[in-house]
């Protein structure tokens, strides 16, 4: 009889969890330690075994490998990998596929932390990066050429919630280029695996800022990555090499946020249309960028691929006098003016002076980054105050 498939909340519980032989201890510990008796281990009845799993915690970790194997069963993937940042995550994977003097074509709407790492660090080593700027599957594949190796998105990015038609991109790369074609990374934070598995529809590798949905409590920074065992092992030297590891305590935080992923999920997609719904008819705001929304130029995509739509709303402010944003960012009780996301708080900032502060001006422009854009981080409070502290804040802005 074939095995049933378990769902998303009993695998969120119990994948990659290790149950503490030697004590009888529920959950995985923290294995603290930096190293491992290598080439053997004791076997617990006074001999030795040989230890091919770990030697050094910056290869690898019992705890590590715990949050790994949780957080791979969660995106549906054969492999995973975690990493000491978000970062760490992007900049490792881009950097297993691509050499100088080859190019990343990557949708320009993204994560200004990751423009910055393509337009600075990645042009120093002679990467080039393409940019599409309506990041449409159509565009994206037509800037493929023969020295592109990566193409990179992020659904639903940050901060204008668009999301890539990734069925229609592979289709698109296949037919035209095959098994030269480029890999398909996509950064998908601010989906989490419980509204959008990436590797389902196309990608080859699905990355995470784990800080944020994954962790869920604003107290780690941290990084994964998901993909065919072929693919994390093409990016686990990069891991080891440039150092970018995980902390086992981080993995001890991060594999305990997981397990609660799917019901959080739940409350940050509710939470994040019931405000979205608010401020798309509120008078001092001029527009919404929630898929949820009739006007959102992904709704139709959004709703194909997706379950739900987290919780990041950005929206721009009908004034464009950057001293009201700053009033109605200090005129909030309950959001606190703070960068990130995906915490059981809720956030709000103006990506002008967070993510996309080092973003080049003109590119800021063409993106629609203003001094009074804001972007909110719903957290999971309830939905009813949130409103009302947005209501007031925009009063007094
Ligand atoms: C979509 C996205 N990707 C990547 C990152 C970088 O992650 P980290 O800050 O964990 O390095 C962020 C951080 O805000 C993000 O929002």
């Amino acid at each position: 009889m074939a095995k049933r498939a378990r769902g998303l909340s009993t695998v969120a519980v119990h994948a990659g969890e290790r149950y503490d032989p030697s004590t009888g201890a529920v959950g995985t510990p923290i294995y603290q330690n930096s190293t491992f008796y290598y080439p053997r281990k004791p076997d617990g009845r006074g001999g030795w075994v040989a230890n091919e799993d770990f030697i050094y915690t910056r290869y690898s970790n019992p705890t590590v490998r715990a949050a790994e194997e949780k957080f791979a069963a969660l995106e549906g993937a054969e492999a995973g990998l975690c990493f000491a940042s978000g970062m760490a995550a992007v900049s490792a994977s881009n950097l297993a596929f691509v050499k100088p003097g080859e190019t990343i074509v990557a949708q320009a709407n993204i994560y200004g932390g990751t423009t910055s790492l393509f337009n600075r660090e990645f042009q120093r080593l002679g990467i080039n990066v393409a940019y599409a700027w309506d990041g449409s599957a159509e565009e994206l594949a037509g800037l493929v050429d023969e020295s592109t190796r990566v193409v990179y998105v992020e659904a639903p990015s940050n901060p204008f919630n668009h999301v890539v038609d990734l069925p229609k991109l592979r289709r698109m790369l296949d037919a035209k280029w095959g098994k030269r074609r480029p890999r398909i990374l996509i950064d998908a934070t601010t989906a989490t695996p419980y509204n959008f598995r990436p590797l389902d529809h196309g990608a080859d590798v699905a990355i995470h800022s784990a800080t944020k949905y994954l962790n869920g409590h604003s107290d780690i920074i941290a990084g994964a990555v998901a993909g065919s065992r072929a693919a994390i092992a093409e990016i686990h030297p990069w891991l080891k090499s440039l150092g970018g590891s995980m902390d086992p305590h981080q993995a001890f935080l991060l594999r305990r946020g997981m397990t609660t992923l799917p019901l959080r999920m739940r409350r940050h997609n509710e939470n994040g249309a019931a405000v979205a719904r608010m401020l798309d008819g509120h008078g001092s705001v001029e527009t919404v960028w929630y898929p949820t929304l009739s006007h959102h130029p992904s709704r139709l995509v959004a709703r194909r691929l997706m379950k739900g739509f987290g919780s990041i709303v950005t929206f721009q402010l009908k004034t464009r006098r950057a001293a009201a944003a700053r009033r109605f960012l200090e005129s909030l009780e309950l959001f606190a003016a703070a960068a990130s996301l995906g915490g059981v708080e809720s956030l709000a900032s103006l990506p002008l002076e967070t993510q996309h502060k080092l973003t080049p001006p003109a590119m800021r422009k063409q993106l629609g980054i203003t001094p009074t854009l804001v972007r909110l981080a719903i957290g999971i409070e309830d939905a009813a105050d949130l409103i009302a502290d947005l209501e007031q804040a925009l009063r007094r802005a």
